[in-house]
C-alpha cells in the first residue's frame, strides 16, 4: 500500500551537512520526498512533538536536543513507506543498527541518531500535520 510518513534529519546530521546524502538515499530506495523544509523549532514545540515520550527518563534531553539546531522535516511517500523508512533508518541505537542503515552510517549515539521516522501510519499523519498543516 502507498503510505506517507514523516522523516526528520536531526541537528547532528544537518550540522554535518548530511542532508543531501540522506535525501538521495531515500530517493534511491524509492521513497519520494513530497515536501521538505528546514526549520528550527522551539523547546515547547519539541516537547509537543515528542509528548508520547513524556514519561520517559530521556524526555527532557530529547526535547532540548531536537530544538538545539536546524532540522529538516520531510514527507516521504512510497510502498509501505512507514516500515520501509524504519528499515532504512535502522535500530534507534546506532550501536545496534544493521550495516547499510542510516543510523549505522551516520548516527553518533542513541540521542544523536541522525534521523527520526514515524512508527505507524496514524502517527505519520499526526506528525505530518504537526509540521506541514
Ligand atoms: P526517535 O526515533 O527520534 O524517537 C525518540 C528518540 O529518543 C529516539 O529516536 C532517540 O534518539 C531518543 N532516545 C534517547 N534515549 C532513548 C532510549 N533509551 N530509548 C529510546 N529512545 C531514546
Amino acid at each position: 500500500m502507498i503510505e506517507q510518513t514523516l522523516s526528520i534529519i536531526k541537528p547532528d546530521a544537518v550540522e554535518r551537512n548530511l542532508e543531501d546524502r540522506i535525501k538521495n538515499f531515500f530517493k534511491e530506495k524509492d521513497l519520494k520526498i513530497l515536501k521538505s523544509k528546514k526549520v528550527k523549532i522551539s523547546r515547547e514545540e519539541a516537547s509537543e512533538f515528542y509528548k508520547v515520550h513524556q514519561t520517559k527518563p530521556f524526555y527532557n534531553d530529547l526535547c532540548n536536543y531536537l530544538s538545539s539546531g536546524p532540522i529538516v522535516v520531510m514527507i516521504l511517500e512510497g510502498e509501505n513507506a512507514v516500515a520501509k523508512n524504519r528499515e532504512l533508518m535502522g535500530a534507534t541505537d546506532p550501536n545496534n543498527a544493521e550495516e547499510g542503515t542510516l543510523r549505522k552510517m551516520y548516527g553518533l549515539s542513541i540521542d544523536k541518531n541522525s534521523v527520526h521516522g514515524s512508527d505507524s501510519v496514524l502517527n505519520g499523519k499526526i506528525e505530518i500535520d504537526f509540521f506541514f498543516k
